[in-house]
């Protein structure tokens, strides 16, 4: 299945490498506010279905762009390409994000960068990779000297303040912030050990589905942002190695509201 999953996220990447070039001419649409989908988006999560229901016709999947496919106990969940806006503009961080679940659990998952050729993937068990490298976690004992990803609220403002709050607080405790722009690809990220942790409020399931199993795999963790375990159902996810988690996750707490605890 796994190899199913990187066929389907190359398979991808070929669309999304040939339409980079005339990122000008593509059709926009605006889905909400300040989110955009483009003809690329959507023809690359066809590709992507096309490759698995090819091989698993019975497979449920959930895609971003085509919603919910209904099926058997195995779900795949897709986002054919995470960093829209940054495609969008021709800057250069995007990936596909790919995730099989079975009764709900995570089993595989695929991320793939095509500019860079770089294939992460996990499997429940078994460690997470880069190309066919083992990646983990990196061992940092908390914030100081820490690279720390996140992504700014830009589409629902409505928790701003408290977001800001951490931002804040997460600055004076460690060696910088980045928001590069891709969630999925920032995940792969801290599995890699590329950075050391990693939040951000309000993401959707095909943003981390795949990149929760690769840090988790790579020896890390993740939760929701009050440290418990329903980030699934809040979006708000908090992620890095054990020990750089544990100090985010204090960072973070006074800066909780009513509206963001979990
Ligand atoms: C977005 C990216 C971005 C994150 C947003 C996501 P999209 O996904 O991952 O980094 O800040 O919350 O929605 O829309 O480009 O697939
Ligand atoms: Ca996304
Ligand atoms: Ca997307």
């Amino acid at each position: 299945m796994i190899n199913i999953a990187v066929r389907a996220a190359r398979s991808a990447g070929n669309i999304l490498l040939r339409y980079f070039e005339h990122t000008d001419s593509l059709t926009v649409t605006e889905k909400n506010k300040n989110d955009f989908v483009s003809e690329v988006d959507k023809a690359a999560e066809q590709a992507i279905i096309e490759v698995l229901q090819k091989a698993y016709p019975d497979h449920a999947i959930l895609g971003e762009e085509s919603g919910s496919h209904k099926g058997n106990e195995y779900q795949w969940v897709i986002d054919p390409l995470d960093g829209t806006t940054n495609y969008l503009h021709g800057n250069p961080q995007f990936c596909i994000s790919i995730a099989l679940k079975y009764q709900g659990q995570l089993e595989h998952g695929v991320i793939y960068d095509p500019l860079r050729e770089e294939m992460f993937s996990a499997t429940r068990g078994s460690g997470a990779f880069l190309n066919d490298r083992r990646i983990r976690v990196s061992p940092r004992k908390g914030l100081e000297g820490a690279l720390i990803g996140t992504g700014f609220p830009y589409r629902d403002l409505s928790n701003l303040d408290a977001y800001l709050g951490m931002f804040g607080a997460m600055t004076k405790e460690t060696a910088g912030i980045r928001r590069p722009g891709s969630a999925a690809l920032d995940f792969a990220y801290v599995a890699a050990g590329r950075l050391d942790g990693f939040w951000e409020l309000g993401l959707s399931e095909w943003d981390f589905a795949a990149g929760a199993l690769l840090v988790r795999e790579a020896g890390g963790t993740v939760t929701d942002i009050g440290g418990g375990d329903r980030f699934m159902e809040s979006g708000n996810v908090l992620t890095g190695g054990l020990k750089t988690h544990a100090a985010m996750l204090e960072i973070i707490k006074p800066h909780l509201t009513d509206r963001i605890k979990y």
